[in-house]
């Protein structure tokens, strides 16, 4: 969480750091500031306040200077507030952080400072700590005072004494640079600087970059210069604007249809799933015996579908992990295991750190991720990138069904491999889910009844969701869709479980979203709708066509695929209901409350 961004060079670095904050956002939105290095009081000052970087920006109207550093805060330490937002001065040092320093405390009774802070912030004590290191050698102080830290950091510094120069360094937490005949720019996440240079590196874990107007030079803690293995953006970055729709989360549901094509597309050859392109060998799924599926919120709701999918079409049993617990419930791994991390953002702590333990136990590890150069991709044996380009808004939406369709090809491909189906069979599986993002597309020309029938929801307080078999775990999806933009609470059931407890809840004028897309489970289902109607709940039910029944009086139908490819334009509908209902009640749908695109804070 918190997005950090720095430049120096030959152009005005308020519009630059104000634009790169905004692109940052998503990481964090509950202050914002920058600090800018001025040439004729030579020192770096500061403008930060609570809130949105578009109150920053009336406040900074006459920031002037070529070199500077910014931030906006995901609040950890320290409530938001004014004094603590970012960037924090102490002495002769400014800094920015992403990430969270564990050790403060100690830090701060041994500097003896606590009197001269002015913050409740653990990264105050980072300037600190590099302030009292400093003893004319920058590289020299940050290296003494980074290994006194103990967590995660990502730091953008500058020094007083040391003019249009930006040092960054970190550990964990992310941070890219790129160049341009303007100069050098760092941030967090290359949407933020993308637009400047398609050619980007990862600032290598524990070196330190001095950046000055021309170019970089990079030192490891021991001194010597670092190579650093330059990447290639493949994002349309100036495609980055919403385009016209009022949020983000409405333009990348519209997306979802050509992503997913092209997730899917370029990985089919002869009818068969191909990875050769990622470099991802066939011996990896040959060999497993049992896969792992670890992530977190809608990337592990993905892996529930992983799950589903492979289990059912290849017979291989697969275990799904929520990453902030996987390292706690002695997981059972060896070499047979293969552990598949499913991330948008590549930077999930929980994700990174439950990946890191299970190849110390000897895993074989592949990543489903979306931003290239990620840690999470660069830590894993093999990477299939998931082509859902760059998603903004917190809510995901286009991550998660790109997500789903690589679990397509891995069950095609692993079916095939310990041959549950022979080419016959996987051509049929591939040629159903070259349909998906046709059924997608008819979803989305039809979303003005979605809207509809969102109406009836806006005024609720709970709503529940209730599925079986596949439908279930695509309704976890669109339960904490519901949650987390429009703050309705919603709760997902298998809709057999609702007869052991949960039914007390039901009573007259709840909403119940029923999902009905699975031919082999229709009539239990539509026996469950039964029980809730009879109990006086407002049933929406989203229902594949050849399934629609007289039960259902409040209805969307899903075009029609076989059972299993059923879930995405299911789920894309789902999403769109949550999207309505959100905006309906005039909620800030990309930036929900208390929330971060991108958590890299266990
Ligand atoms: O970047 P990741 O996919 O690793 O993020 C995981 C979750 O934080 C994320 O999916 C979160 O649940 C979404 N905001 C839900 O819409």
């Amino acid at each position: 969480m918190c997005g950090i961004i720095g430049y120096t060079g030959y152009s005005d670095a308020r519009g630059i750091l104000l634009k790169g904050l905004k692109s940052l956002e998503y990481r964090g939105y509950d202050s914002a500031g920058i600090s800018v290095y001025h040439p004729d009081f030579k020192e770096c000052l500061t403008v930060k306040c609570e809130g949105r970087v578009e109150r920053l920006e009336k406040k900074t109207s006459d920031v002037k200077g070529n070199t500077g550093i910014g931030h906006t805060r995901w609040a950890t330490h320290g409530g938001v507030s004014d004094a603590n937002s970012h960037p924090h001065k102490f002495g002769n040092v400014t800094v920015v952080h992403n990430g969270i320093i564990e050790n403060y405390e100690t830090i701060k009774n041994t500097l003896n400072v606590a009197d001269k802070l002015k913050s409740q912030t653990d990264s105050e004590i980072a300037a600190a700590l590099i302030d009292r290191c400093f003893n004319g050698e920058a590289e020299d102080a940050i290296i003494s005072a980074v290994k006194k830290l103990s967590g995660t950091y990502a730091l953008a510094i500058m020094f007083d004494s040391i003019p249009d120069t930006v040092f960054a360094v970190r550990n964990v937490s992310p941070i890219v640079c790129c160049q341009n005949e303007n100069g050098v720019y760092i941030a967090s996440d290359i949407t933020a600087i993308g637009e400047y240079s398609e050619d980007y590196f990862v600032l290598p874990e524990f070196t330190v970059a001095r950046i000055t107007k021309d170019g970089f030079d990079i030192k490891d803690f021991s001194g010597n210069t670092v190579d650093v293995e330059m990447l290639r953006l493949d994002w349309d970055i100036k495609s980055n604007g919403k385009c016209g729709y009022p949020f983000y989360m409405e333009k990348e549901i519209m997306e979802q249809p050509r992503v997913i094509e092209k997730t899917i597309l370029s990985r089919i050859s002869d009818s068969m799933p191909d990875f050769s392109g990622d470099k991802v060998d066939d011996a990896i799924f040959e060999r497993c015996k049992s896969i792992s599926v670890i992530a977190c919120g809608t990337a592990m709701h993905a892996g529930l579908i992983g799950k589903q999918l492979i289990e059912s079409v290849c017979a291989l049993p697969v275990s799904v992990h929520m990453a902030s617990e996987y390292m706690y419930s002695n997981p059972i791994i060896d070499k047979d295991t293969l552990v598949i991390c499913v991330s948008q953002s590549g930077e999930t702590i929980d994700t990174l750190e439950a990946l890191k333990y299970a190849r110390q136990k000897g895993a074989d590890t592949l990543s489903i991720v979306n931003v290239r150069g990620s840690s999470i991709a660069r830590e894993s044996d093999n990477v299939i990138y998931t082509d859902a380009g760059p998603e903004i808004a917190v809510a995901s939406t286009k991550a998660y069904t790109t997500q789903v369709a690589v679990f397509y090809l891995i069950t095609a491909k692993i079916a095939y491999l310990k041959q549950t189906l022979n080419y016959e069979g996987v051509s049929n599986f591939i040629s159903e889910l070259n349909k998906v993002p046709a059924a997608v597309e008819n979803v989305l020309e039809r979303r003005a009844d979605i809207h509809r029938l969102s109406k009836s929801m806006l005024t609720a307080e709970h709503a529940f969701m209730i599925g079986r078999g596949i439908d279930y775990p695509a309704l976890l999806e669109a339960s904490l869709k519901l949650k987390e933009i429009s703050y309705i609470h919603s709760e997902a059931f298998a809709s057999g479980e609702l007869k052991h407890g949960t039914i007390a809840l039901i009573t007259g004028g709840i909403p119940v979203i029923a999902l009905v897309t699975q031919q082999y489970l229709v009539s239990k289902q539509i026996s469950n709708i039964r029980e809730v109607q009879s109990r006086g709940a407002d049933v929406i039910t989203f229902v594949r066509k050849s399934l629609k029944s007289d039960d259902m009086q409040n209805y969307f139908e899903l075009p029609e695929l076989d059972d299993e490819f059923m879930l995405i334009p299911a789920v894309v509908s789902l999403q769109l209901l949550a999207y309505y209902v959100s905006s309906d009640k005039g909620l800030d749908v990309d930036k929900p409350r208390n929330l971060a695109k991108v958590v890299t804070v266990e």
